[in-house]
């Protein structure tokens, strides 16, 4: 797989149509996305998609989201639609929402792991949109990681996992929501699988009914546990430091890492909070402002792993809004570490 000349481009007309013609001969290739960049590959194509899982490493028991630029697609990948779909399309889409839905036949099995069922999202960036429809397919497409990397929210940070992996990467700037998507399932009650920026309150609203959240979300599962979704049983998003989240306020979180303070411990904390804290910082996004810490959070911890930290303890993020996705990526970052300080 190594050793693919990979481009870089910036996106524009000559560069969508090069990335579409790429898709419809079956390779793969990393666009933007508003949520984080993705990994695209034809869905409808099993030598594609399992291209996107050699690409990442990534476990063939782990479901990609296929990617769709209009209502006309859906039924490609779903058998059925339910009333409780359409009404979240209407609210939510195109934007960051996947819906679990029974899958078509016609997608690639390995796109659902074995699974009868397919998350499928409707992307609002205009490149993710362009390249769709450029390539008239739906795309299969998880984070453009390496597996157990964070999710990458710059063209450069996909470069450093997909250099020699994959032809093309392109270059869409930052991404502007900078977690994944919310992932809900339709099928049985609506459970939320996986918080993101449209949070189960503002999904419960448009139901008009309750939305449940997989205990999965803030706890880790216990052993022999079926997830269900089978990310969540994966280590996620984590950096070679130990990283323990520490509850209380900025006093509390610097007399506690001063007594920790030693070569390879670094804090991860909110901007301006640096001249607090007695051992180096890297931040993540304004204290009461969760829409800069989820843009923040993932590039934050690819810095810590550049610069060599071996000990991180991290500011604990609110948990209101998008707030909760922030908190739950964090959390599997650090291995459900949190102490109360
Ligand atoms: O924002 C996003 O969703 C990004 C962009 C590229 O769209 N994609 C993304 O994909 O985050 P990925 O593969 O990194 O995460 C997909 C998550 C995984 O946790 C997977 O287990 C879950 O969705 N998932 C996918 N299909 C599923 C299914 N049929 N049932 C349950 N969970 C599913
Ligand atoms: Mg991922």
């Amino acid at each position: 797989m190594s050793g693919m000349d990979t481009g870089l481009l910036a996106v524009n007309p000559g560069s969508v149509a090069k990335a579409a013609a790429l898709l419809r001969r079956g390779q793969v290739v990393a666009i933007p996305t508003e949520t984080v960049y993705g990994l695209a590959a034809n869905a409808l194509d099993e030598k594609a998609v399992e291209r996107i899982f050699t690409a990442k490493g990534r476990p063939q028991d782990n479901p990609l989201i296929v990617h769709i630029d209009s209502m006309e697609m859906l039924p490609m990948a779903a058998r059925k639609i339910p009333k409780e779909a359409l009404l979240l399309a209407k609210a939510f889409w195109p934007g960051p929402l996947t819906m679990v839905l029974p899958r078509t036949a016609r997608l690639a099995p390995s796109v659902s792991a074995g699974l009868d069922t397919v998350g499928i999202r409707m992307p609002a960036h205009p490149a993710a949109r362009a390249v769709i429809a450029a390539a008239g397919l739906p795309l299969a497409a998880p984070s453009a990681n390496l597996s157990g990397s964070p999710s990458p929210t710059t063209a450069q940070h996909v470069l450093a996992d997909m250099k020699g992996r994959i032809p093309l990467i392109l270059d869409g700037g930052n991404s502007p929501v900078g977690v994944e998507s919310t992932v809900i399932t339709l099928v049985g009650t609506p459970t939320v699988l996986r918080p993101g920026f449209v949070t189960a309150n503002e999904i419960a609203e448009v139901l008009g009914g309750p939305v449940a959240v997989a205990a999965a979300v803030t706890a880790p599962l216990a052993a022999g546990q079926a997830p269900a979704s089978p990310g969540m049983k994966y280590k996620h998003y984590a950096p070679k430091a130990e990283i323990t989240i520490l509850q209380g306020n900025l006093a509390q979180f610097s007399h506690y890492v001063a007594a920790k303070a030693t070569g390879g411990v670094w804090a991860l904390c909110f901007e301006g909070e640096e001249t607090e804290i007695p051992v180096p910082c890297v931040t993540y996004g304004k204290k009461n402002n969760p829409a800069t810490q989820a843009t923040a959070l993932f590039s934050a911890l690819r810095t810590l792993d550049e610069k060599g930290a071996k000990t991180v303890f991290a500011r604990a993020p609110g948990t209101s809004g998008v707030g909760f996705a922030v908190y739950n990526r964090l959390l599997r970052a650090a291995a459900f570490r949190v102490l109360e300080l």
